[in-house]
């Protein structure tokens, strides 16, 4: 398919989309935030008071959630992109497979995370699978950056495509977690290969 064609659906898309004009009246500034909404609802991993990170942050739904649904959070926000401002977080321009960075979030909570979650996505190339690889990629960093500097009853949720790395990215969460499920969440659109993983409570 041609790009123009490609984003002249998109849009149609997007313009269809209940959740897209429900997040314009609502706030927030991507469609995504009703995604960690559902995970929430059903896993309660985010509670009043934790520290959280959130990887892959921009535009920034996901920590405008955090931010406004639950008090006293302090949020990380990192992103190669630059976010917009959001309450009661500190934020991070930069890239996540850093060390550098990796070390400012450690610096920031000293170890004590209660939760890490990530959406990060590589930006598409137009081929799907060097996509999943890549975005595999960022959840296996994630997913060993969790298990580093989560406390003992911390949760790791993380954005995951069905493919390439998949088994990999769940045997390693069985490995280092007690509890690791795959949930795709309503607002994930059907045909994409997009699936949550939930992981909670470290071995
Ligand atoms: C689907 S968007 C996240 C949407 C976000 N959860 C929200 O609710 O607004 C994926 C993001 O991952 C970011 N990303 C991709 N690779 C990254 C990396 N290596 N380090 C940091 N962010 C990365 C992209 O820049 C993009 O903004």
């Amino acid at each position: 398919m041609k790009k123009n064609k490609i984003s002249k659906n998109w849009i149609n898309k997007q313009k269809r989309d209940i959740y897209v004009r429900k997040s314009k009246i609502e706030g927030y500034r991507s469609r995504a935030v009703y995604k960690l909404q559902e995970i929430n609802d059903k896993f309660k991993i985010i509670k009043n008071g934790m520290s959280i990170v959130d990887l892959g942050a921009a535009p920034g739904s996901w920590s405008q959630f955090v931010s406004r649904s639950f008090k006293n959070t302090k949020i990380v926000s990192i992103d190669l992109k630059e976010i917009e401002e959001i309450e009661n977080t500190f934020q991070i321009k930069g890239d996540f497979n850093d060390e550098l960075q990796q070390k400012k979030i450690i610096d920031y909570f000293g170890n004590k995370i209660d939760v890490v979650l990530s959406d990060m996505a590589v930006n598409t190339t137009g081929n799907k699978n060097v996509d999943s690889l890549v975005t595999g990629e960022l959840s296996i960093e994630a997913l060993n950056f969790s298990v580093n500097t989560l406390k003992k009853k911390g949760s790791f949720v993380s954005k995951i495509f069905m493919g390439s790395s998949f088994n990999e990215i769940v045997e390693i969460a069985k490995k280092n977690f007690k509890e690791a499920h795959i949930f795709k969440p309503p607002a994930s659109r059907k045909d994409s290969k997009e699936n949550f993983i939930i992981c909670r409570n470290l071995r």
